[in-house]
């Protein structure tokens, strides 16, 4: 078995609104409201980094689980926004958080769906080798990219989330996950500039390239709605479950309209879908751990209930997750 047995979040203090953007950029809280659902979004101050993010989370789910940080036998941690280019953040996590010398290791770049494919990997490996793993999805997304490009910074916010999965005596048992892939589409959304193929250089630092997201919003918005909703299915089905079944589902928030149009292909209504795009905006990777941290917290989700986590990024890539309560 894979369970769950505890959960953790994070959001910096610092609240970002969208008449805050319109002051630096030329957007309006009426524009990013009707097209993106988002109303506010935190940003970690100047003093935090990554690994202050993931720590937060982390502890406060070790502590859910009522256990210490030398209780855990391995980290996965799932960023595209990485404390330093090498090594991996899990490294600095691994140190920050007093661990034991076990495996830790990053699993970076498959931007939203990154904390879903962590979770699958750590159920893999319990089911393995029984054992401790905290995994982590955080994401620091302001520091990296524009403050220019109105296309895309106001759909993004900087959080984190976590939780510890173990072989029993959890909350939450994870009974099945399915995840997928298309490399073709990879370059719709990119942040191309700073790898081995576009160097940093003088011309970079002086354009600002590097921090330049090039991203298709239309298509993405597309995909993120087939992907998300056929992978649920996908799901369900090789669960033997329906989606009569599931009490709520918690997908990548990254638009309203993403999750309405995701929510009504499966047929399901409002109340059976988690959303907290409008506080906290696109938090890439901690954007599900942080949304069933808050769920759980608020008292959405009992005991018995099927919970279905689903998320769509960068690559693209696309993961599920069923969770029994
Ligand atoms: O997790 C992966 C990360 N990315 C996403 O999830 C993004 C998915 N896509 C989306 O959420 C939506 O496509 C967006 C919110 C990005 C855009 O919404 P849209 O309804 O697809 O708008 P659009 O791209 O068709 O742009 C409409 C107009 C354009 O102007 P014109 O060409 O019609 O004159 C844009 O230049 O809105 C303009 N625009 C803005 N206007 C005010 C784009 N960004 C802004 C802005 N403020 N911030």
């Amino acid at each position: 078995m894979a369970e769950i047995v505890g959960f953790g979040g994070y959001v910096p203090d610092r609240v970002m609104t969208n008449d805050d953007w319109a002051s630096l950029v030329d957007t309006t809280d009426e524009w990013i409201t009707v097209r993106t659902g988002i109303k506010t979004r935190r940003f970690a101050s100047e003093d935090q980094s990554t690994l202050d993010l993931a720590e937060h989370a982390a502890r406060r789910a070790i502590a859910d689980a009522d256990l210490q940080a030398t209780d855990i036998d391995e980290i996965i941690l799932a960023t595209d926004t990485s404390e330093v280019v090498t090594p991996d953040t899990a490294s600095f996590l691994q140190h920050r958080l007093g661990a034991r010398e076990i495996p830790a290791f990053d699993l970076g770049g498959s931007g939203c769906a990154g904390f879903v494919q962590a979770l699958d990997v750590a159920r893999a490996r319990i089911l393995l080798q029984p054992k401790r793993v905290l995994v982590v999805g955080v994401e620091l997304i302001m520091r990296l990219v524009s403050w220019k490009e109105r296309e895309t910074a106001v759909l993004f916010g900087d959080g984190a989330g976590a939780v510890v999965m173990a072989p029993d005596g959890g909350r939450a048992r994870v009974i099945h996950a399915v995840a997928g892939t298309d490399g073709s589409k990879a370059e719709i959304l990119t942040l191309p500039v700073g790898g081995t193929r576009h160097p940093f250089n003088a011309d970079v630092a002086a354009t600002e390239a590097h921090r330049r997201l090039v991203m298709n919003g239309r298509e993405v918005f597309r995909e993120a709605v087939t992907r998300m909703s056929s992978s649920v299915l996908r799901l369900l089905e090789e669960a033997g479950k329906s989606i009569t079944d599931v009490a709520l589902v918690i997908p990548h928030q990254a638009n309203k309209r993403i999750i309405d149009a995701v929510g009504s292909r499966l047929g399901l209504d409002e109340s059976r879908v988690y959303v907290n795009v409008d506080r906290y905006g696109n938090t890439g990777s901690a954007s599900v751990p942080l949304a069933l941290w808050e769920a759980e917290a608020e008292g959405r989700i009992a005991p018995g209930d099927l919970v279905v986590l689903t998320a769509f990024g960068a690559g693209f890539h696309w993961a599920s997750a069923a969770l029994q309560f």
